[in-house]
């Protein structure tokens, strides 16, 4: 049987709903999470063990237990500001317990891996819609991890026959249509959950992060990626790898880039409330545009995105943040 999958970070918010995607074509999903930022609430099924990656004998009797045919591996520290104050944790979390659980995997005879990859490998773009064939680099901790990740597999694959997929997500927003799972991070830093949030009168106001880029606005463009169709997008990565297909590194994104402003505008029109936006000074290390071609993995693996407007994103996002006005906690 080849639908025995080891899912890290499950209980994150992508993670919950690659699992909810892979339990509804039933594969058995052993979800692997120490919940340091996860919920156990959104592991909505198959078994959850509670730990850490980098434990290399829980991993490697997990997979003898469960007959793990495949990994897809979203543990992970993803916050950009913080990796650049703290990349100690960066260098250990992402990098230290990967490579330890990488190792523990082709120990125990793993040979199918997703990584979870992200827009900010690329760093400041040279050019935009932005391809697979951009160059790499990383102009913050985060990015430089999953990079070095990326390039581990390589080697890994190399000497072990190890085959990986690595999906370079965009902006991830949006929540699972059927309403039990969504975005629930603390301290949220995300644009869209900040923006619901003022809107439930949960926070006093939004702060637009720079308002002189060069953009038609002067503020940030961004592609935005409805969750569940990242989550599609493993499922048909595990396929192509089961089908025997090489490795392969795709970006996920829908084309499109919205602008803070045009964030904040269909957020007032979906919602029909008012909040107050105030202008701020930018963050550090924010790219002015990202904008993905997501033509690869549209042409190798028929991905289609269902919810590729902006509007239904926020749609899906407004449903899951006006019932859990506390996340999981509510
Ligand atoms: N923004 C604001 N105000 C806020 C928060 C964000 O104006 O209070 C702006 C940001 O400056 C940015 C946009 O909204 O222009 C989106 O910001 P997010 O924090 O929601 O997302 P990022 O684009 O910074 O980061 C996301 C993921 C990262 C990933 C990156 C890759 O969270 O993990 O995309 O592009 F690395």
């Amino acid at each position: 049987d080849m639908k025995n999958i080891l899912v890290t970070g499950g209980a994150g918010y992508i993670g919950s709903h690659v699992v909810q995607e892979l339990l509804k074509r039933d594969y058995t999903v052993v979800t692997l999470d120490n919940l340091s930022k996860g919920h156990r609430g959104a592991v909505v099924g198959g078994v959850f063990v509670q730990g850490d990656c980098g434990n290399s004998m829980l991993v490697g009797e997990l997979v003898k237990q469960h007959q793990i045919n495949a990994v897809v591996h979203l543990a992970a520290d993803s916050l950009v500001g913080e990796s650049m104050t703290r990349p100690d944790k960066y260098c250990r979390n992402n990098l230290g317990n990967g490579i330890e659980f990488l190792t523990a995997l082709v120990d125990a005879g793993v040979r199918q891996f997703i990584l979870s990859s992200t827009a900010a490998v690329y760093g400041e773009p040279e050019y935009t819609p932005i391809d697979e064939a951009h160059p790499t680099r990383p102009v913050n901790v985060y990015g430089g991890t999953k990079l070095m990740l990326e390039q581990i597999l390589g080697w890994y694959e190399h000497a072990y026959g190890l085959r990986f997929v690595a999906l370079r997500y965009f902006n991830a927003a949006g929540a699972d249509p059927g309403g039990n799972i969504g975005e629930d991070h603390n301290p949220e830093t995300h644009l869209i959950p900040l923006v619901m949030q003022a809107a439930l009168g949960k926070r006093e106001k939004v702060t637009i992060l720079g308002t002189n880029y060069p953009t038609p606005d002067g503020t940030c463009l961004r592609d935005y990626i409805h969750v569940s169709d990242l989550a599609v997008a493993h499922v048909l990565a595990l396929e192509a790898l089961q089908a025997g297909e090489p490795s392969a590194v795709y970006n996920l994104g829908n084309e499109q880039g919205h602008s803070v402003r045009e964030v904040v505008d269909t957020v007032r029109r979906v919602t029909g409330r008012d909040f107050t936006v105030e202008e701020g000074p930018p963050r550090e290390g924010d790219p002015a545009v990202l904008v993905a071609s997501s033509r690869k993995i549209k042409d190798c693996l028929k991905w289609q995105p269902r919810y590729g407007e902006l509007e239904e994103i926020v749609r899906t996002a407004w449903a899951w943040h006006s019932n859990h006005p506390d996340g999981y906690q509510s």
